[in-house]
Formats: C-alpha cells, sequence, structure tokens
C-alpha cells in the first residue's frame, strides 16, 4: 500500500496543486491512499468543514489540522461530526474532534493519529510522548498500520519522537514547518520518518504568503496582513510503501511537484 502524505496545503493555490497532483499520482497507479495536511487550507488559516469536504473530494481519505485547529468558529462547532479529520490528540482534554481516525481499506486498517509538538509552541499541549505511549497502550494496541502526523516546529522534538516510536508505528512525518526536510528514512525497526513534509502552496512567498508585508513586519516590528502569495505552485510530500500485515514500511519517497 502506497501512502502519499501532502505536506501543510496553502490556500487557494495549495489546494490547486493538491488536487492536480493527487489526480495525476492516482491516474499514474503510484499511490492508494493519501493524507494531507489541511490546518492553511483556508486562505493560510485553519478550514471550515466544507473546506475540509472539498479536501476529501480532491483525493484525500484523511485531512490533518494542526495548532491552526481552531480558526474557524465552524469547525469548532462542526468537527465532532467529522470522520475523516483530526486535530492533535494531545491537545486538552475536553476540546473537540478527535486525534486519530481509523479507515478501512480492501487491504485493511489504515489509521492517522496526529500529535502536536511543545519546543516553541504553546506550552497547554499535553506531552506528546506520553500521550502516543498511552494510545499505542490502549485504543491502538491491536492497529497495525498507523501514520503519525507530528505537528511541530522543533526537528529534535519530532526526530525523537520518530526513534521514541520506531517499530510500534508505520511512518512519523512532521508538518507544520512548512519547509521540506531531507531526512527521509526508514528506521532500524521499520518506521518510515521524515522531519518535514513541506508545503504545499506557493513557492515564490514566505512560507505561502506574500513576501513583502512579512519583510515589513521583520523590518518595523508592526503587524501587517499577510496574504496568500500568488502563483508557482509546488506540491510536497512524501510517499510511504507500507506492508499492511506487517505495519512496517518498505520505502519512502520524497517528492516536490512543481505545477
Ligand atoms: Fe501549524
Ligand atoms: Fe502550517
Amino acid at each position: 500500500m502506497r501512502v502519499l502524505l501532502v505536506g501543510d496545503i496553502v490556500g487557494r493555490p495549495g489546494r490547486n496543486a493538491f488536487q492536480l497532483v493527487v489526480d495525476r499520482l492516482k491516474n499514474e497507479g503510484r499511490i492508494d491512499f493519501v493524507v494531507a495536511n489541511g490546518e492553511n487550507a483556508a486562505a493560510g488559516r485553519g478550514p471550515a468543514p466544507d473546506m475540509i469536504h472539498a479536501l476529501l473530494n480532491a483525493g484525500a481519505d484523511v485531512v490533518t489540522l494542526g495548532d491552526h485547529a481552531w480558526d474557524s468558529k465552524e469547525m469548532v462547532a462542526g468537527i465532532d461530526l467529522e470522520t475523516r479529520v483530526v486535530r492533535p490528540a494531545n491537545f486538552s482534554k475536553g476540546a473537540p474532534g478527535k486525534g486519530y481516525v481509523r479507515v478501512e481499506t480492501p487491504e485493511g486498517n489504515i489509521t492517522v493519529l496526529q500529535l502536536i509538538g511543545r519546543v516553541f509552541m504553546q506550552p497547554n499541549y499535553d506531552c506528546p510522548f506520553h500521550q502516543a505511549d498511552r494510545m499505542l497502550k490502549g485504543e491502538l494496541g491491536a492497529d497495525k498500520v498507523i501514520f503519525v502526523d507530528f505537528h511541530g516546529e522543533a526537528s529534535s522534538e519530532r526526530m525523537a519522537l520518530g526513534r521514541f516510536l520506531d517499530g510500534r508505528v508505520s511512518a512519523v512525518f512532521g508538518t507544520h514547518t512548512h519547509c521540506q526536510t531531507s531526512d527521509e528514512t526508514i528506521f532500524p525497526k521499520g518506521t518510515a520518518y521524515i522531519t518535514d513534509l513541506g508545503m504545499t502552496g506557493p513557492k515564490d512567498s514566505v512560507l505561502g504568503r506574500e513576501v513583502e508585508p512579512v519583510l515589513q513586519r521583520f523590518l518595523t516590528g508592526v503587524p501587517h496582513k499577510f496574504d496568500v502569495a500568488k502563483g508557482d505552485p509546488v506540491l510536497e510530500g512524501a510517499i510511504v510503501d507500507v506492508n499492511m500485515k506487517t505495519g512496517k514500511a518498505r520505502g519512502i519517497e520524497r517528492i516536490r511537484i512543481q505545477i
């Protein structure tokens, strides 16, 4: 089973790139299942449920979120009705939504779990390491094929979590920084890993936003509106080939496809 993992989709350019590339890869028979990070899909901000449905219609099987999960009031109100969207499992107890979903496929179940980091992030998230450990010993104990989106800032924290979960999940992949790393690998016990998938959106930008307002913010310290940049869209991510019987990864290929 080849699973396409898609880095943070930013605004309309990102959504367009996502649709085009997923169509192409499916037509070429290169992918069987798609996990996409959608936390910036709505003009760079967190999506409402209708945007999630658009990503699902465009070919995503599961959409993950992140620190922008609650940008839209509609998502806070409606996420409990969604079956194919996950927000970080280590959000505070009582937060709406789910931290994992389990999807049936003809070859077996695929579970997608999301966690969020605490280094250089909000301090009020629960520990992602202990959260993952508890879940893998608990409700996910019988799941063979598990993909973990670790939405974090620090490479050290993400790499450490990847090592911590080696052999216990099929893949750990980072999202959030919008900068693709070239460290894709398979750890000794069979877990595929990449520190960050990158971004799906306009490359001629600062993390998907227009360059000039971001520069002015740094130069003056005055808040500016950061609109999504235009043009030059790219899809960044990785394709993981997983053995559905053992849950071990057979390969990981990093991808960057310019439209
Ligand atoms: Fe994020
Ligand atoms: Fe993001």
